[in-house]
């Protein structure tokens, strides 16, 4: 293994655009050494790594799970083995191509592995969290795999209950969390209304299998909601977007819908800078509104749940590997970095240029490119 190179955040940011000018360097980086490592862990050698829209919002501490720097994003990540501890098992061996399990290893875990984050040439994880890629799916799809459709299937099914010939309106749907959403709505056999902000991104919604797509702006969201549900309303709302389109999707509801509560990317300064607490909060609903529609308002956070119900975990897991395994969820990924461009990829994120998944790509420089898995 040679020398490569890692992504650091050195202290978090007031907001996620000084992060990005401010915060994170590249620096070279030393293959792990094996000596140094527990009998049952795993090296991988990056080949790619999602830059979400939690990895931007976590070097602010915008995010409810706060890390120390220095640390190296990338909740999520994929590449090929490069070394096997004597007790890590059968299940992965030198040379195969995996994805690891970004809830037991790197910035999104708890304890020893949290420091292996994805945007380096190299990460060790435990065995545990080491998996074959399913499905014939790229690395760059790999690594959007994992967190965007637990994060679907967490709000949809464990949640939402959505039934088959249900309605579902699916704000943010252009993006990672989103366009699973759409995926899995589908499959589990709704009719999905999805908005956004640009027709460009909405045709590719459409073409992940959305029934109808609303340009947000274009007409208030309760008529053609209304017009699309025969005048009924929808019956269950998944939002990662927050703001404005919550309240507005309040009047978009049929009596007793439930509302997802998935994220709120349109008011991401949760925290008042470098993750210190305290401010304002933009994002509230109003209970009259609640009450007289007799709504249930369900908060989605799949991480989360996790620590509290550790059995959620399995049947999730299990879901999503069998539908990536049957081809039946691939994850769309729009843009793809050289790790020296990590600035870039972390811009296109915040300017909502991104549909879907964007990666970075460690190891030997290559041009950024735009590509489309
Ligand atoms: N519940 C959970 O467990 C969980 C897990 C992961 C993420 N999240 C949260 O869910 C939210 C979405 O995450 P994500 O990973 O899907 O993010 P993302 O890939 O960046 O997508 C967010 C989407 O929201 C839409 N949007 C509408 N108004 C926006 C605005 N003012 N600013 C930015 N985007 C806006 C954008 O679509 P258009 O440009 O098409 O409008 C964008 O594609 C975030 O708040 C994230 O923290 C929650």
């Amino acid at each position: 293994m040679t020398t490569g190179q890692r992504v650091v955040v050195r202290e978090l940011a007031e907001d996620p655009r000084a992060a990005i000018e401010h915060s994170f360097a590249l620096e070279p980086m030393a293959p792990p050494d094996p000596a140094t490592l527990g009998a049952a862990d795993v090296i991988v050698e990056v080949r790619s790594a999602s830059v979400g829209w939690v990895d931007l919002i976590m070097s602010s501490g915008q995010y409810q799970h706060l890390m120390q720097p220095p640390y190296t994003p990338g909740l999520e990540y994929a590449g090929v083995v490069r070394w096997v501890g004597p007790d890590a098992g059968d299940h992965v061996a030198v040379g195969d191509p995996v994805l690891v399990d970004g809830l037991l290893a790197g910035p999104r875990s708890l304890g020893a592995y949290q420091r292996w984050g994805g945007w380096a040439s190299y990460a060790v994880a435990p065995a545990a969290a080491v998996f074959r890629i399913p499905g014939g799916l790229s690395f760059d799809q790999a690594c959007n795999l994992l967190g965007n459709y637990e994060t679907a299937y967490h709000a949809l099914v464990a949640r939402g209950r959505v039934q088959p010939g249900e309605t579902v309106l699916i704000h943010g749907a252009s993006g990672s969390t989103g366009l699973a959403a759409v995926q899995v709505a589908k499959i589990l056999g709704a009719t999905v209304i999805a908005t956004g902000r640009s027709a460009a991104k909405l045709a590719v919604v459409a073409a992940a299998g959305a029934d109808h797509v609303i340009a947000t702006g274009d007409r208030p969201l309760r008529d053609q909601v209304k017009a699309l549900t025969g005048g009924r309303g929808v019956d269950v709302v998944h939002d990662g977007v927050g703001g404005d389109i919550s309240l507005e999707s309040l009047r978009c509801v049929r009596f007793g819908a439930r509302y997802l509560i998935v994220g709120w990317a349109a008011t991401p300064l949760v925290a008042d800078g470098k993750g210190r607490r305290g401010a304002p909060n933009a994002n509230l609903l109003p209970t009259n509104l609640i009450m007289m529609k007799g709504l249930d308002v369900l908060g989605c956070p799949a991480a989360i749940s996790i620590a509290h119900d550790p059995s959620l975990r399995p049947p999730r897991f299990a879901q999503v590997w069998r539908w990536a395994t049957d081809g039946l969820i691939k994850p769309y990924v729009s843009h793809g970095f050289a790790i020296e461009d990590y600035a870039a990829a972390l811009r296109a994120r915040w300017s909502g240029d991104v549909i879907g998944g964007c990666v970075l790509r460690p190891g030997p420089a290559t041009a950024a490119t735009t590509a489309r898995s």
